[in-house]
């Protein structure tokens, strides 16, 4: 099989160190914006090689690749996502918030279905997806998220600075913001990707309620799922250790990309 990362930072690093040790990819490309960090993985993984961020250079690629993984940013599934199903190659998308959007959502969704291409969202940093998965083929209640991080997690985002609030400074637990994924994946795109997730799964971005907490004294990103259904009650907590290079993004969220790759590579599925 034949791969393209779309992304080298925390997430497509560690991405690439893995495939490079997996028997079915002999070779994969890889791509960002930041010519430098791609470059500095293809010195390390002989499996890759890098390929220029241009739309030429990448719609050429998809010829001869059968999965693009998206670890880059919400911008780039709207650029990338519907040229990439649009040629009929699956694609692996990280940055889940960018589905949020209705539009970017439908139109994704549409390419992936007219052109036969398959979308893979991982469960990325939370745990319970697949429980939640299972319930939604009944009723479903309420489905809750409540994260809670550190304030190294929240540094330059863009709503906290308009309202004023310098997370640096707190000193105990604070709720940021409380409300509808929808809203909170706006607020907070680098923070949230896995309330999309589960909205997606679950009763939707309108109806699942997120608690998005900053804890002074954390070094994990935490997530409790809560959810009600005809199945009874589901209750989940994955304490996350964050990434070194960024601290938004949990290391949880790269191994479920290789494991989704794993899957998608592989013919004997589990705990589906
Ligand atoms: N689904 C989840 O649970 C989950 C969890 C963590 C992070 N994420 C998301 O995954 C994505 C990657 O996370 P990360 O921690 O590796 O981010 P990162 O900031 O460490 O790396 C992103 C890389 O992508 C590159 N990039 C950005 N836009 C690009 C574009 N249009 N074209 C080419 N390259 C581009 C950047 O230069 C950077 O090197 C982010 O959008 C993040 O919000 C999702």
């Amino acid at each position: 099989m034949r791969l393209l990362i779309i992304g080298c930072g925390a997430i497509g690093a560690t991405l690439a160190e893995a495939i490079q040790g997996m028997e079915e990819f002999d070779i994969f490309y890889i791509t960002d914006k930041n010519e430098d960090r791609a470059r500095k993985i293809v010195s390390k993984c002989p499996k890759a090689k890098f390929i220029s961020p241009t739309d030429e250079s990448i719609k050429a690629r998809l010829k001869n690749v059968d999965l693009v993984v998206e670890a880059a940013s919400q911008e780039a599934v709207r650029h990338y996502v519907p040229i990439v199903l649009g040629m009929g190659v699956d694609v692996l998308v990280m940055s889940v918030g960018a589905f949020a959007d209705d539009d970017t959502r439908e139109r994704c969704f549409n390419v992936a279905k007219r052109k036969g291409g398959r979308l893979y969202v991982p469960s990325g940093a939370i745990c319970g997806t697949d429980g939640l998965h299972s319930a939604s083929a009944d009723v479903i209640q309420s489905v809750e998220l409540m994260s809670i991080k550190g304030p190294k997690s929240f540094q330059e985002n863009e709503y906290l600075l308009a309202k004023g609030v310098d997370v640096n400074a707190l000193k105990e637990r604070t709720i940021l913001f409380e409300g509808p994924a929808r809203e909170a994946i706006q607020h907070f795109p680098k923070n949230v990707n896995v309330s999309v997730t589960i909205s997606l799964i679950g009763i939707g971005l309108d109806k699942t309620m997120v608690k998005l907490v900053c804890d002074p004294m954390s070094d994990c990103n935490t997530h409790r799922l809560e959810v009600w259904g005809a199945f009874g009650h589901i209750v989940c907590e994955t304490d996350n250790l964050p990434f070194p290079s960024n601290p938004a993004t949990s290391y949880l969220a790269a191994l479920s990309a290789i494991a989704a790759i794993k899957r998608i590579a592989g013919n004997v599925w589990i705990g589906i």
